[in-house]
């Protein structure tokens, strides 16, 4: 149910909190991140969001593993869950590096809009991403995102103003390739 072409989503397990930490401490996947100032998570924050995030409940929170080898390489959600109007915010990363830009991110996405679509019955995947993320942006479009609002300058990192992209998928325009 929870397997791609490249990964599988899986459950969050302890032992993995400190390669957590790890990956999402480097510099290059916090900045794509974070949209306060990227300052370094403790073992402690870890912990907690493992402690908060990581049994079921309207979070869903998957740890990616590749199918060839079943490592760990980061991990993917629902951050917001608005039940009312049928919408599921989604948050994805890749904290192992070798593995960027090669479908793991695109394949991950797509297993966790399946999950949201089909088992949780919702009607609409959203999510945010900076400007300058232009792999997240290509990876998204792949799964059939489309851009429907672009909030100039919201962002300021590395010196610079970028804007915030906010990206939709409805369930029917998904169906369509199904
Ligand atoms: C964003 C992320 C999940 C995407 O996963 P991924 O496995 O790296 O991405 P994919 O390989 O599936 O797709 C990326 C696509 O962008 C392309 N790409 C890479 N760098 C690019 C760039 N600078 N400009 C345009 N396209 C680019 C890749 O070639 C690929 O397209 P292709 O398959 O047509 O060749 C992953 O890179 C990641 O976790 N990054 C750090 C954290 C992050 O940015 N999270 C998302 C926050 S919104």
């Amino acid at each position: 149910m929870y397997t791609g072409t490249k990964v599988r989503l899986r459950e969050h397990r302890k032992a993995e909190i400190q390669q957590s930490l790890k990956m999402i401490n480097d510099p290059e996947v916090m900045k794509n991140l974070v949209g306060k100032t990227p300052f370094l998570f403790t073992l402690e924050d870890e912990e907690k969001w493992y402690k908060e995030n990581s049994s079921s409940n309207d979070t869903y929170n998957f740890a990616i593993e590749t199918l060839e080898d079943g490592k760990y390489i980061g991990g993917c959600g629902i951050n917001g869950l608005d039940w009312k109007n049928s919408k599921a915010t989604v948050g994805i990363f890749i904290g192992d590096k070798n593995y960027w830009s090669r479908g793991y991110g695109t394949d991950a996405l797509k297993v966790l809009i399946r999950f949201i679509f089909e088992q949780m019955n919702i009607n609409k995947v959203k999510l945010n991403v900076f400007s300058f993320n232009k792999r997240a942006i290509k990876s998204y479009e792949k799964c059939g995102f489309k851009t429907e609002g672009v909030m100039r300058q919201e962002m300021f990192r590395d010196g610079k103003y970028y804007d915030d992209i906010h990206m939709g998928l409805l369930r029917e325009e998904w169906l369509l390739n199904q």
